[in-house]
């Protein structure tokens, strides 16, 4: 079985002072290619270390992350920084929207710091399927919250990354607004074989996932298909 993402006994520990915080303590986890993975899990218990271990934005203190079988903990700073580029698509609480850019200029932004041709047939299919088509032209401040998060995933798409990394993508909205948004998301990454893990407090909307994995204190509790 080829995994698109992989972990092995997976380690971060933080020192503090005496005491050591094992804010991963051995996680073995396997996605397979568009597979729609939910974690979820309390406050202090892992979950976004390990999704910055997945993208490759932090290191562990012990173990591997295997992308497409290949180790990314080899990769030199360079190798990393266009790992992250063109393979992942990071979608965080907090858009990280640019607010002197329009909606279209930041969701092609990543495509463009790759040095990359823009596919403005691909760009403004999403945008039409996240149905922001019409707020192309406007600055982030003047959008909702909802529909601000979707230009972010909208940006998140816009490289055509294998991989979705989205940490509470929807703890800003409400219950409604995040069932659309994610929803949609669900839907653009199904029509373009994107493989997402997604970290939620939100036990309904982990429903819609294909796999519900449980973090507690750095470890893997359970991993269940509920979701289906
Ligand atoms: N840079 C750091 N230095 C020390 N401890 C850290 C650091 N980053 C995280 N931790 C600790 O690691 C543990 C896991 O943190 P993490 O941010 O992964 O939790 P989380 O599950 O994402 O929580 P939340 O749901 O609140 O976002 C926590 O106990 C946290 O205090
Ligand atoms: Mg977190």
């Amino acid at each position: 079985m080829n995994y698109i993402v992989e972990t092995k006994h997976l380690k971060k520990y933080y020192q503090m002072g005496d005491t050591t915080v094992k804010a991963l303590d051995g996680i073995d986890f396997c996605v397979k290619d568009q597979e729609f993975i939910a974690i979820i899990g309390k406050s202090g218990s892992g979950k976004s270390t390990l999704l910055h271990m997945l993208g490759g934005l932090d290191t562990p203190t012990e173990g591997e992350v295997l992308i497409e079988g290949k180790s990314i903990l080899k990769l030199k700073k360079e190798q990393l920084a266009i790992f992250r580029r063109r393979k992942i698509g990071f979608i965080f609480q907090n858009y990280n929207l640019v607010p002197d850019l329009n909606v279209y200029e930041n969701v092609i932004l990543p495509v463009e710091l790759d040095g990359r041709k823009v596919d403005t047939e691909y760009v403004n299919g999403i945008l039409k399927l996240l149905r922001i088509s019409e707020k192309k032209d406007m600055l982030p401040g003047t959008l909702s919250g909802g529909q601000q998060q979707r230009v972010a995933i909208a940006r998140a798409l816009a490289t055509k990354p294998a991989i979705i990394l989205a940490d509470e993508p929807t703890g800003n909205l409400d219950s409604a607004t995040s069932h659309e948004v994610l929803g949609l998301l669900k839907m653009v990454a199904k029509q373009f074989c994107q493989t997402i893990i997604l970290i939620t407090h939100d036990r309904d909307i982990a429903q819609l996932a294909d796999r519900i994995v449980h973090i507690e204190d750095g470890k893997i509790v359970s991993d269940t298909k509920e979701g289906m």
